[in-house]
């Protein structure tokens, strides 16, 4: 039987021997996957599936439980964030191992970026590799695992990058183990605002984002990355929207997403803080507790969506409880990002206002 192995010359380095997890592990969720060819079917069928579905779930779970048999136990070990340029935090490589698991996230942005590789073959047909800058890759580079099982390494090239060495010495010996490393240009331990590049990108794809933009230097980054594609290049996600909801038992929405980051019209060179208010006057009086929250949702390219609520990074973030709305009151709300638009440095306002 084929298996992971035979793409190793010594027994050192064979995976099965490494862990003591397997082989029964990877009978996991009703999956097999003791081979590669299994692996790489698995890892195309996640490709637009129905995030929700118990299969699409089975299969994440599973690839999780592969990635982690694979990879070296320090990723569990190094649980401390790093600072980027004063653009917010990296997260440890342990959470961003994790991130993986994410279903609806993790489907909406691998098969974006597939699907914007497509869209790249198409407007430059005569360049090949396309040429991928990955920017915060975590130890497994998840976003690329399912368009490094569809397309050759003639077709595609990666730069990875992550600020964690931890991460990127793991991505290096992953790829190897999953006979992808011909797909890698570059493995990069640096932080990518220090990144530069002459001969430019064709797509560019970061996820570094927190729930409503906070902490995480998605935006910072996105702006940083958009500078090296070449002229007509994709720059992933293509747009983040942020709205402001009002939550009752029922998570009622107060408004639809009001601010609205779109990459690639971005062309000023810094960011003023951002401060988004909203005044909401209920049509009856509210006697119950009313809880105001911020919220993203993103479109990673075409139809590839992630939205709002249930994911790491588009879960609700409270911005202040009032007890009531009482008769000819209203309130008012303002998500305050600092610099950088990098939420969480600055204090929002959640207030009743009393005619
Ligand atoms: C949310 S995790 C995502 C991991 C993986 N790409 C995925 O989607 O599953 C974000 C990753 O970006 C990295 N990162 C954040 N800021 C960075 C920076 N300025 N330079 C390089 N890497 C950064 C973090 O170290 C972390 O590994």
């Amino acid at each position: 039987m084929e298996k992971f192995a035979v793409h190793f010359q010594g027994a050192k380095r064979d995976p099965y021997k490494q862990s003591k997890l397997v082989p029964g592990l990877i009978h996991h969720f009703g999956f097999k996957i003791q081979t590669r060819s299994k692996l790489l079917k698995t890892l195309n069928k996640v490709l637009h599936a129905e995030p929700y579905s118990k299969v699409q779930k089975a299969r994440i779970r599973a690839l999780f439980e592969v990635m982690t048999v694979l990879s070296d136990s320090t990723i569990w070990q190094d649980t401390w964030p790093a600072n980027t340029k004063g653009k917010g935090m990296a997260i440890a490589p342990i959470y961003a191992a994790h991130c993986l698991s994410d279903c609806k996230r993790t489907t909406a942005f691998s098969s974006g970026l597939h699907d914007a590789i497509e869209e790249a073959m198409q407007r430059f047909p005569d360049q090949r590799p396309i040429r991928i800058l990955y920017a915060g890759t975590g130890p497994f580079a998840t976003l690329a695992l399912p368009s490094m099982a569809k397309f050759s390494p003639e077709d595609i090239q990666f730069d990875f990058i992550d600020i964690h060495e931890t991460s990127t010495q793991n991505l290096s010996e992953l790829l190897e183990k999953l006979d992808f490393e011909d797909f890698a240009q570059n493995i990069i331990t640096k932080d990518v605002f220090d990144h530069q590049d002459a001969d430019g990108y064709h797509i560019a794809i970061t996820e570094t984002m927190g729930p409503a933009l906070a902490n995480e230097p998605q935006i910072p980054i996105m702006r940083h990355i958009r500078k090296m594609l070449v002229e007509n290049g994709i720059l992933l996600p293509e747009e983040i929207q942020l709205g402001l909801l009002i939550g009752n038992d029922n998570y009622q929405v107060l408004t639809p997403m009001i601010w609205k980051y779109t990459a690639l019209e971005d062309k000023a060179e810094t960011f003023a803080p951002l401060e988004i208010r909203y005044q909401y006057q209920p049509k009856e009086p509210c006697n119950e507790e009313v809880s105001v929250f911020a919220a993203t949702q993103v479109k990673v390219f075409a139809d590839n969506l992630v939205t709002f609520g249930h994911t790491s990074i588009t879960d609700p973030i409270g911005m202040g409880t009032l007890p009531n709305i009482p008769p000819n009151s209203s309130i008012e709300v303002a998500y305050r990002a600092g610099q950088d638009l990098v939420y969480g440095t600055e204090q929002p306002i959640c207030r009743l206002i009393s005619k």
